[in-house]
């Protein structure tokens, strides 16, 4: 095995492309990230990291909500579109006819057309540099009954993608085993 000394600035493998709302009513936006991920058990919580120069900055500070949407396959285009487009100069949810739903908990709206939706009220935030680090708890879980089994989500039934070295890359092989199946 040759190992190549890479930049520092690589990604973990693999990232999700997820889209993120913010703001409310009018103002309401959408924004892809990748940097999105769990990062406590309990209380539920997930970091996103977002670049203090986007419009969705202000959006979640003035907040302090966001809800993550997860889309399937055939929507990886809106995804792209939200993550290369500003809502200082589009609204996002007209241009692609998306709907907002809202959620059971938070004021931020769900996008009703992607399947699987997380709502989340930010518990604290950290400046990193370009990004600011916000934590939000997790505070309601919707999704799409087609993808579940016994109430649980079923990586067989999922039609999604990652984000791997600035790729959409599609993930169909399905389980390859259990939480523990080492122990067998
Ligand atoms: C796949 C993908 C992942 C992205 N991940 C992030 C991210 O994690 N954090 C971030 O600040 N911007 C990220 N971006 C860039 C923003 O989505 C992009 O700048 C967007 O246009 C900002 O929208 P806004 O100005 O309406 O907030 C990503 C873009 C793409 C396409």
């Amino acid at each position: 095995m040759t190992k190549v000394t890479l930049s520092k600035g690589t990604t973990t493998f693999p990232m999700p492309a997820a889209v993120i709302s913010v703001g409310v009513g009018g103002d309401a936006n959408l924004i892809t990230l990748a940097y999105v991920g769990k990062v406590c058990l309990n209380p539920p919580i997930i970091a996103i990291g977002i670049n203090t120069k986007r419009h969705s900055f202000k959006l979640i500070e003035e907040h302090d909500e966001f809800v993550i949407n997860y889309p399937n396959i055939d929507q990886l285009k809106e995804m792209d579109y939200c993550g290369t487009r500003s809502g200082r100069d589009v609204n996002k949810w007209e241009q692609l006819g998306l709907t907002k739903e809202k959620g059971k908990v938070v004021q931020v709206p769900l996008v009703k057309e992607f399947p699987w939706n997380m709502e989340c009220k930010v518990v604290n935030r950290l400046e990193l540099g370009s990004h600011v680090c916000f934590f939000g708890e997790v505070v309601a879980v919707h999704c799409d009954k087609k993808y579940l089994k016994n109430d649980s989500i079923d990586p067989d039934k999922l039609d999604t993608f990652a984000y791997i070295s600035g790729n959409y890359v599609e993930l169909k092989t399905g389980a390859l085993g259990s939480h523990g199946f080492s122990f067998k």
